[in-house]
């Protein structure tokens, strides 16, 4: 079996495809005669970002399974996935953890404004500390979560530590579950209204682009923080540059852009109430090796007709019958 590799993935996820004798081999660019020339006689692909769109999908003819290195498959088209019976599967149980320290990391900077602390320190003006401005507790304060799956719930989780009041908007999780998670089921826009915090954990599709623009912001508090590490487009930038920028909300946290990478000369990067991450909020060293090792064992357990898939991890369930 020949398994491409497109990005770079931890070590330990190509000692299981060789322990397997996988021919595998990484794409050394993404370039799309690069992608058709060399994908065309593999059995899998271990993909991380890059976008596989159909056209270079159409070339590979002997492709049984796409294996996501993560779980967002936005750039993927599933339908055509299922019209040519070939698998598709993420790594369900290995990115929650890290991302939700990513926004608590953002809630906590923000809130007690760490970096603009540490900018006066070592500019040698620590007697003019009273010359920062007001930085705050997450105890007690409202956070707000958009989409309660794996993530969403994690956030939710380490919030209550916290104190926290959480409230969610999910409408595909029943409120019984949020209750019994120990949070407050609510519409979107008495959320926003009450919200410290905004946490978006939703899939980027027509329903979700532009789920946060200019309406939304306009129902937030003024102390309100934004923060979106799920994709690109769910909050519309322009409009949070505009609410940034007028002081209209105290602050914001993006780990994903609308085009990735952004510009050099993006508007954002002028502000300093807000944090940007360059789209690692899942890349701590534990969670690679855990996303490596669980894209290469559900590549494995699918080719090899192993009785214990996870079955969690495939998106196109109908793949799975194979
Ligand atoms: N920044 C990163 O590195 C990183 C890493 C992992 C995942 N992500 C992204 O985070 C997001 C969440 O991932 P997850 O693993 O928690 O996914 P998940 O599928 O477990 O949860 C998504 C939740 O969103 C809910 N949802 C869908 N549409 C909604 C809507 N219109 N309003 C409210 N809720 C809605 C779903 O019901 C589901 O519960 C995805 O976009 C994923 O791509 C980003």
């Amino acid at each position: 079996m020949k398994i491409g590799i497109i990005g770079e993935i931890h070590n330990d996820g190509w000692d299981i495809l060789r322990k397997n004798n996988y021919e595998c081999f990484q794409l050394p660019n993404i370039e799309e005669k690069t992608l058709i020339n060399d994908l065309q006689d593999v059995d899998g692909i271990l993909l991380r970002t890059a976008n596989l769109h159909n056209g270079i999908l159409n070339h590979c003819k002997k492709l049984k399974i796409i294996s996501r290195h993560g779980v967002g498959y936005d750039n993927l088209d599933v339908s055509f996935l299922n019209k040519n019976n070939i698998a598709l599967t993420i790594t369900s149980t290995s990115n929650a953890v890290s991302v939700a320290e990513h926004v608590l990391t953002f809630f906590l900077i923000l809130t007690k404004k760490i970096h603009l602390s540490d900018k006066l320190t070592k500019e040698g003006k620590f007697k003019q500390k009273s010359t920062l401005p007001n930085f705050f507790e997450l105890f007690k304060k409202n956070i707000m979560i958009f989409g309660f799956g794996r993530i969403g719930q994690a956030v939710a989780k380490r919030c209550l530590g916290f104190d926290c009041n959480v409230y969610v908007h999910d409408p595909f999780v029943p409120n019984e579950k949020i209750k019994e998670l120990n949070c407050n089921p609510i519409d979107k826009n008495e959320g926003l209204k009450l919200a410290d915090y905004i946490s978006l954990h939703l899939p980027l599709n027509n329903d979700t682009k532009n789920f946060i623009s200019k309406e939304e912001i306009s129902l937030l508090k003024s102390n309100a923080i934004i923060v979106n590490t799920s994709r690109g487009g769910i909050v519309n930038e322009k409009d949070l540059f505009d609410a940034l920028k007028n002081h209209n909300i105290l602050g914001a946290g993006l780990d994903v852009f609308e085009i990735e990478p952004p510009d050099a000369k993006h508007p954002l990067f002028e502000l300093d109430n807000i944090l940007l991450t360059p789209h690692n909020a899942a890349l701590t060293l534990e969670c690679r090796k855990r996303m490596a090792v669980e894209a290469a064992d559900n590549i494995v357990n699918y080719l090899s007709k192993n009785k214990d898939l996870n079955y969690n991890n495939f998106v196109n369930e109908l793949q799975i019958t194979r």
